[in-house]
């Protein structure tokens, strides 16, 4: 009973907090509730003003006791969003779909409109039910809501015209303005959903026709997405910035990593640092080593072109892997400004204990997978694969030992690893402590006494474990490792936005929070380079095959075990 009372004084203290900051739409009659020999009034529900100014009904305690950081927030203005590769494959499987879902959720601005730009010929028509037709098949809810999609594609318009032709850009101009409201056609933001050697042309012809500005201007804004890759190495990378950033102003470009957008990987911050118990633990004192795998059972399936360019190292480590380390491994930002995020991220990445060339052969371990089998079925080989060449040098799979030269970290070892076709598609991070000292349990068991891990579960099955050892209930003294789980669907229902609405609306909202910064790819790319200079153009040898369906080389377990290590290969969770 004593807890009740206290969370019903908890909550009406925070209705008062509320009810002060001046966000409450509608406040509901005053409930009672029998504490004890009293009676205690509180408000059964609230109605809070999001920051998209729409209301929305908070009915639990849960939902009275959330604290929530966004109110502050700008609301996104009416824009137009004009999206560059519209007829591509990015546009229908993921924007589409994200906008429409922020359209039903009321999360899109009113007004709003949105322009694809893109070479073949087509009608409006013709191309909202091209748009149609792929919602149906990709949308996260189904089915789709006709009625919705009626509303929604009203606003949805094409614009036929080649990237480097001047005149296109006069149309598109044509278009805007024909949209009246001055905010549809000043407030903009381009998407840039092409091939990256068009990005440069795009945002420079934009400048030129006028349609975007390189100011920080309060008034109206335009913004450039940008889409990944960002550039192959450090050199294109740095030109593509600077390419940028003559025709936008830094703080108008927002790169892409769509890891980002994952709830739990934005979850890794709020974990560390709103958690006293966990943060203390954070560091060299208590930590062994950190495992980072991001692994995909898929093959490189019709990507082999793309592929072929690009390995996992560039296609996966230096954006996705070096992510999560930097919001694992770094120190709490001053405030939770974009700015501070991303100062914090990048003085991180700079941490990295650089690699010499002689060091890389040591530290990663690269490889490609030869035919194999998994779940059963039968699987080609890399070399196999369509548009994949016959002798192909590129890794399908790198782990590596990294060492993040800083206070906090100082030699602990940072093992990340990446692969295609494995035995199971999963992300996670683990958090792997000391042992205890060698005594008491420790001194009878052995080995047998698992060190205890905290494992950050990013995908799939989203959640957090702590694992820790604990008697077998029973006459006889014996211990063994006990999982305390948390899991996303079972405490928040199984709620699974995708990563590009959450980005689309920061975006549209102005918060880069969650987009990189030129420095971060910058010094993300001076990592990659390293290893890559130490690889240089030497063949793959026999050691650097490993069979589809496996968890990669042995060469990757030899990297753990000379410091008397072991990978933790993700498992499904049920
Ligand atoms: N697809 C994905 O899941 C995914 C995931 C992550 C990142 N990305 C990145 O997103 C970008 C787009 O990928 P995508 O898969 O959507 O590419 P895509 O299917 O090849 O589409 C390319 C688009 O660009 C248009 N285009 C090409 N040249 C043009 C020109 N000169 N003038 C006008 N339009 C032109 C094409 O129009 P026409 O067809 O009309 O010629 C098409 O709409 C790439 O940077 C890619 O790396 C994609």
């Amino acid at each position: 009973m004593k807890t009740v009372t206290s969370d019903v004084e908890r909550v009406n203290r925070r209705n008062a907090e509320l009810v002060l900051s001046g966000t409450l739409c509608k406040r509901s009659q005053c409930h009672t509730l029998c504490v004890g020999s009293g009676l205690v009034c509180f408000v059964s529900f609230v109605e809070m003003r999001y920051p998209l100014g729409h209301c929305c009904r908070m009915d639990t305690l849960e939902e009275l006791l959330t604290c929530r950081l966004d109110f502050g927030a700008k609301a996104v203005e009416p824009c137009s969003i004009i999206i560059f590769g519209a007829s591509g494959d990015l546009t229908a499987r993921k924007l589409i779909p994200a906008l429409y879902h922020l359209f039903i959720e009321k999360q899109l601005p009113d007004p709003f409109r949105i322009i694809g730009f893109a070479r073949r010929e087509k009608s409006e028509i013709a191309w909202r039910e091209e748009l149609y037709a792929a919602l149906q098949q990709f949308s996260r809810t189904k089915p789709v809501d006709a009625a919705q999609w009626q509303t929604f594609s009203a606003n949805v318009f094409y614009c036929q015209g080649d990237f480097s032709d001047t005149a296109s850009y006069q149309k598109l101009e044509q278009q805007l303005a024909q949209f009246g409201h001055e905010s549809l056609r000043r407030n903009l933001l381009f998407y840039l959903a092409t091939s990256p050697s068009q990005f440069a042309e795009v945002v420079e012809r934009l400048h030129k026709a006028e349609l975007l500005h390189r100011h920080d201007d309060k008034a109206w804004w335009q913004r450039v997405v940008v889409e990944k890759p960002f550039g192959h190495d450090l050199p294109s990378a740095r030109k593509l910035n600077s390419e940028l950033t003559r025709f936008a102003h830094e703080k108008q470009i927002f790169r892409i990593d769509h890891y980002l957008g994952k709830e739990t990987v934005q979850n890794i911050l709020m974990f560390r640092f709103s958690n006293a118990i966990f943060e203390q633990l954070w560091g060299r004192q208590s930590v062994d080593h950190i495992q980072l795998t991001v692994s995909e059972k898929l093959g490189v399936g019709s990507r082999g072109s793309y592929y072929e360019e690009t390995g996992a190292l560039r296609d996966m480590v230096q954006n996705h892997l070096l992510q999560v380390l930097a919001l694992v491994a770094m120190e709490p930002p001053v405030s939770l400004e974009a700015e501070s995020i991303r100062d914090e991220k990048v003085k991180l990445l700079k941490s990295i204990r650089s690699l010499h060339p002689a060091q890389v052969p040591i530290h990663v371990v690269r490889s490609q997978y030869t035919a194999g089998e998994i779940d059963g079925n039968p699987r080609l080989g890399y070399r196999q694969e369509p548009k994949v060449s016959p002798d192909s040098n590129v890794e399908t799979f790198v782990a590596m030992k990294l060492f993040v030269d800083n206070w906090r970290w100082s030699g602990v070892p940072f093992y990340l690893r990446t692969g295609k076709s494995l035995p199971l598609s999963a992300s996670e991070v683990r958090v792997q402590f000391r042992p205890t000292p060698n005594v008491l349990f420790a001194a009878q068991c052995g080995p047998k006494l698992d060190a205890n891990a905290i494992t950050l579960r990013l995908q799939p099955n989203e959640g957090i474990s702590l694992r820790f050892n604990g008697k077998i209930p029973g006459a006889t003294m014996r211990l063994r490792p006990v999982r305390m789980h948390f899991s996303y669907n079972t405490e928040f229902g199984a709620y699974t936005p995708e990563a590009y609405e959450r980005l689309l609306l920061e975006a549209l909202s102005g918060d880069a929070t969650l987009f990189l910064r030129s420095d971060e790819v910058e010094t993300a790319w001076g990592v990659v380079d390293a290893i890559r200079t130490g690889w240089g153009s030497a063949p793959l040898s026999e050691r650097e095959f490993y069979p589809a369906g496996t968890w990669g080389p042995a060469a990757a377990d030899d990297l753990l075990a000379e410091s008397g290590h072991a990978w933790r290969n993700p498992q499904p969770i049920t």
